[in-house]
């Protein structure tokens, strides 16, 4: 592939510019009000992919929003790669945060700020481009198939569904999907495993209405104080987590395996600065690369009730709220932890407040064998471009639908992203840095070269 450093300079400027209309269009899932944008921004992944080469791309109806199907197919006897991605993305608050608007990409100091310009339009993005070039290159020798959906970021509630009704048109040898990150710019990195996820929302009502904190504080419980002592007993004083049966189902990583975990390059000193804390915190008896990587977590994400205006007001609240995530691992069944919590939860309230539990979404932890021969073709691809043997690593974020397509299509997914986690996906100024872009474009035609290299 030797013009394919080429390629990728003489292209570079136009790369930047049709990654920037992607990102122009907000496609925020979890708000309704961006439904157009969802469409706008599928038809501008389908104009790309068949701009990239791609014999026929459709938006597809699911029952939530649509997916972009592609397809290249040069020879039945040649591999088949599914490319997945998604082009929806979380919502930008707190917009004052911002050093420039999150729908108006801008590079600064040699990285792309923008929501979206990692996770996952730069990323999915790169996909199209190494796709583009091998076909312009007359080098493909893989069948290709993208699907692209809008709904990863809420949970992929309809994808399931539609790989079901799907299964022969998403018939493929192996899942490529760069939405993870890499240890450090110069570390390549293969995530073998992701964790799974459960998300629930807590409602606890006390009196039937506000009441005057003098008049009645004292002889009435207050839903927000039961909510913080209830979510208090959740983990213990050796941060485990309290629900009976939790880790019944937990896969207890061997000592070889953490052995070969603690070899990846990691500094703690520069972990706790780059998040300006003076001290982690997590499970006794493991690592901080084991507590996200191989232990379950449990996490409140937000908490509101009572008076949060300006000012004082004296009132004790009616209501109280928290939303709720815990993150699984091998072998944990979310449906089965997401009931065990309910049931929990339900069970350690005092008789003075009333609890109802909303279970948002949840999905089950993945895993990647590193003797895979596709993980095999990445490690390859990846040895190339960096001249290094990349790092298997177990990340500690979720992609629901990569078990799935594991059970309903019966195939595994390879997750070979270039994020870094100084990119701060889902935050303020989130961002993604032109090395990263471009060296993913350099890494995924190699990925190609040696998967189709294996045979089928
Ligand atoms: N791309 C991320 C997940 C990720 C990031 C995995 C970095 C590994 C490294 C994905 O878009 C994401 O944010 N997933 C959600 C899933 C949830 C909304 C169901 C997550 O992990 O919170
Ligand atoms: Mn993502
Ligand atoms: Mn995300």
């Amino acid at each position: 592939m030797q013009d394919l450093k080429q390629y990728i300079e003489d292209n570079k400027q136009r790369f930047l510019d049709e990654l920037f209309e992607l990102i122009r269009i907000p496609s925020i899932s979890s708000k309704p009000e961006h439904k157009d944008d969802m469409y706008k921004c599928a038809e501008m992944w389908k104009k790309l992919i068949i701009a990239g080469g791609a014999d026929k791309a459709e938006i597809m109806e699911t029952e939530g929003n649509p997916v972009v199907y592609a397809e290249k197919i040069l020879d039945p006897s040649f591999p088949t790669v599914l490319v997945y991605a998604h082009y929806d993305v979380q919502p930008a608050e707190p917009l004052e945060l911002w050093q420039s608007p999150p729908f108006e990409p801008e590079v600064r100091d040699g990285k792309i700020f923008a929501r979206g310009a990692d996770d996952d339009k730069g990323q999915g993005f790169m996909h199209t481009k190494a796709f583009e070039y091998l076909v312009k290159t007359n080098q493909l020798k893989c069948n290709v198939k993208f699907l692209i959906e809008g709904e990863e970021e809420v949970g992929s509630p309809s994808l399931p569904k539609f790989c079901e009704e799907n299964k022969e048109l998403l018939k493929s040898d192996v899942i490529v999907v760069s939405d993870t990150g890499m240890i450090a710019p110069d570390v390549p990195t293969i995530t073998t495993g992701l964790r799974g996820l459960c998300y629930w929302e807590v409602e606890l009502t006390g009196p039937n209405r506000d009441l005057h904190s003098g008049l009645f504080g004292g002889a009435v419980a207050n839903p927000i104080n039961v909510l913080a002592k209830m979510i208090t007993e959740m983990v213990d004083e050796n941060g485990h987590i309290t629900v009976p049966g939790f880790y019944d189902d937990v896969i207890e990583v061997s000592n070889e395996e953490r052995a070969m975990m603690a070899k990846a390059p990691y500094s703690e000193e520069e972990y706790k600065k780059a998040l300006d804390v003076e001290e982690l915190a997590g499970e006794k008896g493991y690592t901080t690369n084991e507590r996200t990587g191989i232990r379950p977590s449990f996490d409140i994400c937000g908490i509101w009730g009572g008076y949060t205006g300006e000012g004082a007001k004296t009132v004790l609240p009616s209501k109280a709220y928290a939303k709720i995530s815990s993150r699984l691992v091998p072998d944990q069944d979310h449906e089965k932890i997401a009931e065990l919590f309910i049931k929990h939860f339900e069970s350690i309230a005092p008789k003075s407040v009333k609890v109802n539990i909303r279970h948002l979404h949840g999905g089950q932890a993945y895993g990647c064998p590193i003797d895979l021969p596709a993980y095999k073709a990445a490690e390859k691809a990846c040895e190339e471009v960096y001249g290094k043997r990349p790092v298997p690593v177990r990340s500690g974020g979720s992609i629901p639908i990569i078990s799935d397509f594991e059970r309903i299509l019966g195939v595994k997914a390879v997750l070979m992203g270039f994020g870094l986690e100084a990119d701060a996906i889902h935050s303020p100024n989130e961002n993604y840095p032109l090395e990263q872009f471009y060296n993913g474009i350099n890494t995924i035609p190699y990925f190609y070269k040696y998967f189709a290299e294996m045979g089928k």
